[in-house]
């Protein structure tokens, strides 16, 4: 019944927790008090209806558009390196993604929802829209594992720098500089290169606590994020709500795989818990939010999901090639620094040399996972991809 979408993967392997590896054998399990210590682990793919691009979506992704500009590689918007060289590309999104211009999604609502019923132990999200909190999640749910807006400091001297004075700055397309000693601001957003918060570190064991993991919206390519759903106990059941399978959810015993569209996917689950109105309504309180891009402004003619999309993508693309080609001199600096070999089309072979450590999984790692939780000090394990960047993909081909 209405089940076509969740996909058991090993139908020969019984589920251990779950009366069957559905929607409704989760939701009876949800029903039975059973769930009462909820883990979330969140992605960009949830904030894509609110018109926000994901980052790796082949066509829609940002990196995908911000390939085709002059970037040495997509991820350097959010490179450290990149960004003590050239932090005009990333203060051109800034100026986009700056929360207060989106709604939340009803996905965002759901996990409000799950808090509203005792049932949230913990949300974690490697989003940096905020979209979370503006949902009525509170604060001490969230652990922003990316970090977020929320806070900006010079990377110099690690001043911490006036909230207004940023809004007046991204909102004018300026690049804020320090009042104590002249350096870059940057909000507290964890760059490739740069250490996770101690906050995801001190609850990084919880999914281990948890009675049931909710994976939504992420392709689990970052690390070490991306190990987080493998820190649940072997018989606790996961369910991955996402357009595509990854990070090998559906191999565990009582994993549910619900693939297609989040905010699809979360009425379907309300649905089956009964809790679809008041799901609905919990969304409606969020009308307000994020005037602009809410669904129904009046004047312009309905457009899909898809077209609202491309509109942002298009107008991030145009905005990003405007600030690469002012700053044309300054990334030929950086190129010239980043790539001393490379004098023609090896340049983003070269770069991957160059930024190893940041892109590319150690060599000692035990799959995909391995080093996370081998680390003597957690604190030392700085943001990385667990995949190679697409550019380097590309080049190794
Ligand atoms: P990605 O863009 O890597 O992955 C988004 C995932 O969501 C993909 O698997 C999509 O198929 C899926 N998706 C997109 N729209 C969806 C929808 N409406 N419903 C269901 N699934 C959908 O984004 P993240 O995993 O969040 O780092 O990326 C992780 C990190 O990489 C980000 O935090 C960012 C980036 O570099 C920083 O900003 C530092």
């Amino acid at each position: 019944m209405g089940n076509e979408e969740s996909t058991p993967v090993d139908e020969s392997v019984p589920p251990q927790t779950l009366s069957s590896r559905t929607l409704e054998g989760l939701a009876e399990y949800i029903k039975s008090g059973k769930a009462s210590k909820i883990v979330v682990m969140t992605g960009a793919g949830i904030s894509t209806s609110a018109g926000i691009p994901d980052f790796r979506s082949p066509e829609t992704g940002l990196y995908a558009n911000l390939a085709r500009l002059n970037l040495p590689y997509a991820e350097a918007v959010f490179d450290i390196s990149f960004f003590k060289q050239n932090p005009e590309p990333f203060y051109t999104l800034a100026h986009e993604l700056y929360p207060g211009k989106y709604r939340p999604t009803i996905t965002h609502s759901f996990i409000r929802l799950l808090h509203d019923k005792g049932l949230l132990l913990k949300l974690f999200t490697q989003n940096i829209d905020c979209l979370e909190r503006e949902a009525g999640v509170p604060d001490d749910k969230i652990v922003e594992a990316h970090g977020s807006f929320a806070r900006q400091s010079c990377i110099e001297c690690k001043h911490p720098y006036p909230e207004d004075d940023i809004k007046r700055h991204i909102a004018a397309m300026e690049i804020p500089r320090c009042h104590e000693c002249e350096g870059l601001v940057k909000p507290e957003i964890v760059f490739f290169g740069e250490q996770l918060p101690q906050a995801f570190f001190e609850n990084r064991m919880l999914p281990a606590q948890s009675d049931l993991c909710i994976v939504m919206g992420t392709s689990l390519t970052v690390q070490p994020f991306a190990s987080l759903p493998g820190a649940a106990r072997g018989h606790t059941p996961r369910l991955l709500i996402n357009k595509e399978r990854v990070g090998g959810l559906g191999n565990g015993t009582d994993d549910v795989l619900l693939l297609g569209d989040c905010d699809d996917g979360v009425k379907k689950l309300a649905k089956a818990c009964g809790w679809l109105e008041e799901l609905e309504k919990l969304w409606a309180e969020t009308a307000g939010i994020g005037k602009d891009q809410a669904e129904g402004v009046p004047d312009e003619p309905a457009k899909s999901k898809d077209e609202v999309l491309e509109d942002e993508i298009d107008r991030l693309t145009k905005e990003v090639d405007e600030s690469l080609n002012l700053s044309k001199w300054h990334e030929e600096k950086v190129r010239g620094e980043l790539m001393p070999r490379s004098a023609n089309g090896a340049d983003a072979a070269a770069t991957s040399e160059g930024l190893h450590s940041r892109s590319q999984p150690h060599e000692d790692e035990k799959g995909n996972l391995g080093h996370v939780f081998v680390s003597e000090d957690s604190k030392e394990v700085p943001l990385k991809s667990a995949d190679p960047a697409p550019t380097e993909k590309k080049d190794e081909a």
